[in-house]
């Protein structure tokens, strides 16, 4: 009983902690974030015109910049964004770094853009409050940087339909805050890590190489082993062959130079059983046993 007040008491404790640190970070944060939406609208190629006809830095009243296409903020009439919804926009390029300076957005949506290049591996640095991150249809390239996993306030994660490499970090795991998590449709491979979270077939569905729940078991590595005791029996096997087959001729090439000798007297025909004799005193005397024997 105390135990749960106290740890109650402790989670209280810590958000009310990261709401003064967010908080305090906000409040001067008013001209960083007009220069972030700037940063974003200059690194950007603005294929369809949207930012360029609705993203105007001329008026600079208190909140001018909540009036953005796809920008909410914490409150109307101050600069201080709280998501980025640039879905669908014809923008094209790489992930704007310049995002960095919203300190106090929650959401990022980018899905349906023409955005190519990496996630950048300092990701978790570029937005580490947000609770929802959608990149997917675009065509982003490379792995999924494990430092999403520092993203701990994530609730939904989408990066489906885009040409994402390697294997999905197993640190995200981490991620316990998770209900949405998709990658399906990207170049993915390898084992699925553990979710708190059911997740469908779907949300994995169309990569060339993954593996394990949702999807098909992942092929049993006691494979490796089987094949190796297999391997090895079969050297065992070809080696006692070659033995029994060795000790075989040994006796036939015997016979059959005793025999001649005892036939012909050849000297010159026995020079392989007469060299045997000289080197191994022990096989020599057997010889002459089953020569007497024959005889
Ligand atoms: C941007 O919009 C202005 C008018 O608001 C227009 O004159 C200009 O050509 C546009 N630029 C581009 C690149 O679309
Ligand atoms: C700036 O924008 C505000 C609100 O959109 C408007 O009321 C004001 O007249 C504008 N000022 C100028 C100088 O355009
Ligand atoms: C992230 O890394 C890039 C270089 O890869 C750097 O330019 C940028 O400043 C970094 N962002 C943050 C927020 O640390
Ligand atoms: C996506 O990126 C990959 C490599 O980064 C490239 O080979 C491919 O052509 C791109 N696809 C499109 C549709 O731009
Ligand atoms: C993620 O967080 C851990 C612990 O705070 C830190 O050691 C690590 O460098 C972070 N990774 C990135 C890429 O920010
Ligand atoms: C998994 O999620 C449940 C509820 O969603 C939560 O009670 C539990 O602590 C989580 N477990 C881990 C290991 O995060």
């Amino acid at each position: 009983m105390i135990m749960v007040i106290r740890s109650q008491i402790f989670a209280v404790l810590v958000s009310v902690l990261v709401w003064l640190l967010l908080g305090c970070s906000l409040s001067y944060a008013s001209q960083e974030d007009i220069d972030c939406l700037r940063s974003i609208k200059d690194s950007l190629q603005d294929t369809l015109g949207y930012l360029n006809s609705s993203w105007n830095f001329d008026n600079t009243t208190e909140g001018f910049i909540c009036r953005f296409t796809g920008i909410d903020c914490w409150h109307p009439d101050e600069n201080r964004v709280l998501n980025i919804r640039l879905a669908d926009m014809g923008l094209k390029g790489v992930f704007p770094q310049g995002i960095a300076k919203c300190k106090s957005i929650t959401g990022l949506d980018l899905s349906s853009n023409k955005l190519y290049g990496p996630i950048p591996s300092n990701i978790s640095q570029i937005i580490r409050y947000v609770t929802s991150l959608d990149l997917s249809s675009n065509n982003f390239s490379g792995e999924i940087p494990p430092a999403l996993a520092n993203c701990s306030f994530l609730n939904i994660l989408k990066l489906d339909y885009n040409s994402l490499t390697g294997s999905i970090p197993p640190v995200l795991s981490l991620l316990n805050r998770i209900k949405t998590f998709s990658v399906s449709n990207n170049l993915l491979s390898g084992p699925i890590p553990y979710f708190n979270v059911s997740l469908t077939a779907e949300d994995f569905a169309h990569n060339p190489g993954l593996c394990g729940k949702p999807l098909d078991p992942c092929q049993s590595t006691s494979k490796g082993p089987k094949t190796g005791i297999i391997a090895g029996a079969a050297v065992a096997g070809v080696t006692v062959a070659a033995i029994g087959v060795a000790i075989g001729m040994f006796f036939y090439y015997r016979r059959v130079s005793v025999m001649r000798k005892k036939k012909d007297d050849d000297p010159e025909g026995n020079k392989w059983a007469k060299s045997l004799k000289g080197d191994k005193g022990i096989k020599a005397s057997l010889s002459n046993t089953s020569m007497s024997d024959l005889s």
